[in-house]
C-alpha cells in the first residue's frame, strides 16, 4: 500500500514547542514509521509554513523583514526535526520558488475554470502599519457584553463569534490607531457551491474519522458552508498570478496545504538527480493512486477536512484526504500553552536541558497525547513516567537479561534446552504486542500502541521474577539457558516495536542485541537472535530525572495567570482618547432593578436578566455567569446602558447592557447602584 502522510506545516514566526510535537509532528512519525516497517511505500512530508501575517506581524514587532524572521526558523526546525527524529523524507519551505509556482498554478487552474468569485468588501486598514487588519488584530469593546479587550473574530469573555465591524471603539492591536474602513477586492472561494459535495464526502464517505474530527465538521456543515477569500493584500506570500490582482497575495491559508504538495514535488527532483532509477514525477502517485493521512492539531480541522479537500476535488487531478487524525490541544501545568506569555516548553531549550533525551520527551508526549481531549503536560509526571516507566519497566527488563547474559556466559547467547508454558509465552508475547500495537496504530490510537508496547517489557519482568535465574543459575543451570534466550527474545522484540515511538531507544536495544534487521514481520518471527551470538558489552537505555531537574523546569514557567494577578497586579490601563463632553451625554446610563436572573441553555457564559427601569421592563444578557450566580444579582440594583441597539444573543434578545468592574485577573463584577435608587434613576 502507498501512503502520503503530511505533518501539519508549523508556522516560522516563533520557536517550536512541546503542543507542536504532540499535536502532529509526533503521531506523524510514529505511523510513517509503522507503515515504513511493515512494508509500505511510504512518502512523508513537512516543513516550514513561512507566509501569512502571523509571519509579517511579528517580522514588524521584531524589527525585521518577513524573509529575515523565515529564514531564522527554518533552518532551527530543520535541525529540530533531526534531533527528535521526525523522520519525513523532505523538510520543505514554503518561501521556495517551486512551491510559489504551484500554489500559481493551483490558484489559475481555479481562476480559469470559473471556481472562484470576485467580492469587494470593507476591511480595517491600519494606516500606520499600512496593513489590511486581520481579523484578529482589531480590537474593541464587545456589542455583547461590554468586554473591551475583544477581539475582531471572537470575544473571549462571553464567547460570542464576532466581526470586526460589530466592535466598539475598534483599535488596531499593533498600533493602537482607530483603523479606517477601506473597501478591496478579493478572490473568494465559493464554499456554499460545495456543501452538498461536503456533506457526502465527509459525513457519508469519512464516517470513520475520528469523532472530535467529525464532531467540528459537522458543525461547520450544519452552519453552512460560506464563500472563504483567499487573497489578501500584503506584499508577503505568493503573488496573485493576475495584472489585475497587483499588490495582492494568496492568503496562507490556500498556500501552505498545497505546500505538501510542493515538498512531495521537490523530494521528486531532489531524488531523481541521484537514483537513476527515480523520476521527477515520483510524487504524483502519493496524490492520486495512496492513502493521504494528514496529521494537525484541532484549530487545523476546517482547512484539511472541508477547504482542502474542496482545493483537490476542484483541482481535478488530486485525491482528496482519507483521513485527518487532528489531535486536541495540550496544555501546560493546568494552563494553556502561550507563545507571548513565554509559557512554553520549547523544544530546543529541553534539548538544551535534556541533552541526548529526545526519545524520553517523545515518549511522554505519546503517553499523554491529546487524542480525543486536551490533556497536560506537567515535569512531574514527566518525572515520573521516565522513572517508573522508562527506567523501571523498560530499562530495567533490557538491562537485566543482558547483564546476566553477560556474567554468566560472557555474551554468548545461550541454547535453550525444553521450553515451558512460561517460555512460550513470553515468546508468543512478542508478536501479540506487534499485533496489539498495529491495531491500535491504524486507529491512530497512539497511546494504546505505546501501551501495548510497554507491556512487551512488563511481562518481560514478571517472567524473570517467576523465574529467578539469579538464584537457579545455582540449582538449575539448563534452565537458565533457556529463561535467560526466552528473555532475550523480547529484549529483541522491543528493538522492533519501540522503533515507531523511541526510534535511538530502540535501535539502541537492536545493536546490544545484535540485531540487524528491524522490519515490522521480524516481530513474529522466532528466534530473534540465535544462540551462540556474541553480544556486546551491556549499556543503560535509560537514566533516573531527579528532583532538581524538574523544579528547574518548573521554576523557569511563567506564573500562571491567577497566581500573577494576585503577586503582581499589573498597573492599571491608560485612559482611551478623550470624547467630546456631548458625544459621552449621548449614553444613557440608568440603574435597574433585576427582577430575576436566569442561565441561558447552551451558553455557559450568559445570563439573562429582567431588569425593570421605571420607564419599562427588559430583557437583558450579560456575560457574566462565569463571575456571579444568577441569586447574587436577584433583587439587586445594578448599572446600565439603555440605549444601545436590541442584540439577540443565542436566540435572546438583549435590549441594554449591564455594566462591570473588572479585576485584575480580568474577572468581572456587576456595577452596583445604590439600593435605594428608583429603578431608573439616571447616572451621569
Ligand atoms: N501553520 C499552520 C499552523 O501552525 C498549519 C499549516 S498546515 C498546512 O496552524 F496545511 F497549511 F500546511
Ligand atoms: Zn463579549
Amino acid at each position: 500500500m502507498r501512503y502520503m502522510i503530511t505533518a501539519a506545516l508549523p508556522y516560522a514566526n516563533g520557536p517550536l514547542h512541546i503542543g507542536h510535537l504532540a499535536g502532529a509532528f509526533l503521531p506523524a512519525d510514529i505511523y510513517a514509521r509503522y507503515r515504513r516497517l511493515v512494508g509500505d511505500d511510504v512518502l512523508f512530508v513537512c516543513g516550514s509554513d513561512e507566509h501569512g501575517v502571523a509571519v509579517a506581524i511579528q517580522a514588524r514587532k521584531e524589527g525585521v523583514t518577513p524573509r529575515q524572521l523565515v529564514d531564522r526558523y527554518h533552518p532551527l526546525f530543520e535541525r529540530l526535526f533531526r534531533e527528535f527524529d521526525l523522520s519525513t523524507d523532505i523538510y520543505y519551505r514554503t518561501s521556495e520558488a517551486l512551491h510559489h509556482q504551484t500554489a500559481q498554478e493551483f490558484f489559475l487552474r481555479f481562476y480559469e475554470t470559473g471556481q472562484l468569485i470576485e467580492q469587494t468588501t470593507e476591511q480595517f486598514y491600519d494606516p500606520e502599519a499600512e496593513l489590511f487588519l486581520p481579523d484578529r488584530y482589531v480590537v474593541g469593546t464587545c456589542p455583547h457584553c461590554g468586554n473591551d479587550r475583544a477581539y475582531g473574530d471572537q470575544c473571549e469573555k462571553c464567547g460570542s463569534s464576532l466581526t470586526p465591524q460589530e466592535l466598539i471603539s475598534p483599535r488596531s492591536a499593533l498600533t493602537g490607531k482607530v483603523p479606517e474602513l477601506r473597501p478591496t477586492t478579493h478572490f473568494f472561494l465559493p464554499l456554499d457551491r460545495w456543501q452538498e459535495r461536503m456533506e457526502k464526502y465527509i459525513l457519508e464517505e469519512h464516517r470513520d474519522w475520528k469523532p472530535n474530527v467529525l464532531g467540528q465538521c459537522r458543525s461547520w456543515l450544519q452552519q453552512g458552508l460560506a464563500p472563504r477569500a483567499i487573497t489578501r493584500d500584503m506584499d508577503w506570500g505568493v503573488a496573485v498570478p493576475l495584472d489585475s490582482a497587483r499588490g495582492k497575495v494568496l492568503y496562507v491559508w490556500f498556500d501552505a496545504p498545497i505546500g505538501y504538495i510542493s515538498a512531495s514535488k521537490a523530494w521528486a527532483q531532489r531524488r531523481a538527480q541521484t537514483r537513476p532509477d527515480a523520476s521527477p514525477d515520483d510524487w504524483k502517485a502519493y496524490w492520486t493512486d495512496s492513502t493521504i493521512v494528514h496529521f494537525i492539531g484541532k484549530d487545523n480541522i476546517v482547512f484539511h477536512c472541508v477547504v482542502f479537500p474542496a482545493m483537490l476535488m476542484g483541482h481535478g487531478e488530486f485525491r482528496a484526504p482519507d483521513y485527518v487524525p487532528a489531535n486536541e490541544f495540550l496544555n501546560l501545568e493546568g494552563e494553556k500553552i502561550s507563545t507571548s506569555r513565554n509559557r512554553a516548553v520549547w523544544l530546543h531549550e529541553y534539548l538544551q536541558d535534556f541533552p541526548g533525551k529526545s526519545d524520553v520527551l517523545r515518549y511522554v508526549l505519546t503517553a499523554i497525547m491529546p487524542e480525543t481531549k486536551d490533556a497536560d503536560f506537567s515535569w512531574k509526571d514527566f518525572q515520573a513516567r521516565n522513572n517508573n516507566e522508562l527506567v523501571a519497566i523498560v530499562g530495567n527488563f533490557v538491562h537485566r537479561v543482558l547483564t546476566l547474559i553477560q556474567k554468566y556466559y560472557g555474551g554468548r547467547v545461550p541454547s535453550p534446552g525444553v521450553l515451558e508454558p512460561g517460555d512460550e509465552k513470553i515468546l508468543a508475547a512478542v508478536g501479540e504486542s506487534a499485533r496489539g500495537i498495529g491495531e491500535a496504530l491504524e486507529k491512530f490510537r497512539f497511546k494504546d500502541a505505546l501501551a501495548a508496547a510497554v507491556q512487551l517489557a512488563r511481562d518481560g519482568n514478571k517472567y524473570l521474577t517467576e523465574n529467578e535465574p539469579w538464584h537457579r543459575i545455582k540449582t538449575d543451570p539448563e534452565r537458565v539457558k533457556t529463561v535467560l534466550f526466552s528473555g532475550l527474545q523480547a529484549v529483541a522484540g522491543l528493538g522492533v516495536v519501540l522503533e515507531p515511538f523511541l526510534p535511538q531507544s530502540a535501535a539502541k536495544i537492536r545493536r546490544l542485541v545484535g540485531m540487524e534487521s528491524v522490519a515490522w514481520a521480524t516481530a513474529q518471527q522466532t528466534p530473534l537472535v540465535g544462540a551462540g551470538t556474541q553480544l556486546p558489552e551491556p549499556e543503560l537505555l535509560f537514566e533516573k530525572i531527579e528532583d532538581a531537574a524538574v523544579e528547574a523546569q518548573i521554576a523557569k514557567l511563567p506564573l500562571a495567570v491567577g497566581v500573577a494577578s494576585e503577586a503582581l497586579a499589573p498597573a492599571a490601563e491608560a485612559p482611551k482618547p478623550d470624547v467630546a463632553f456631548e458625544q459621552f451625554a449621548l449614553t444613557d446610563l440608568r440603574v435597574g432593578r433585576i427582577l430575576k436572573a436566569e442561565r441561558v441553555k447552551g451558553a455557559d457564559k450568559l445570563l439573562r436578566l429582567e431588569v425593570d427601569f421605571g420607564f419599562e421592563r427588559r430583557t437583558i444578557v450579560s456575560g457574566i455567569a462565569a463571575y456571579h450566580t444568577p441569586e447574587e444579582l436577584t433583587n439587586k440594583n445594578a448599572a446600565f446602558v439603555v440605549n444601545l441597539p436590541a442584540r439577540k444573543l443565542r436566540g435572546v434578545e438583549s435590549r441594554g447592557m449591564l455594566l462591570t468592574v473588572e479585576g485584575a485577573d480580568g474577572t468581572l463584577r456587576a456595577l452596583w447602584a445604590p439600593d435605594e435608587a428608583p429603578p431608573g434613576a439616571k447616572i451621569a
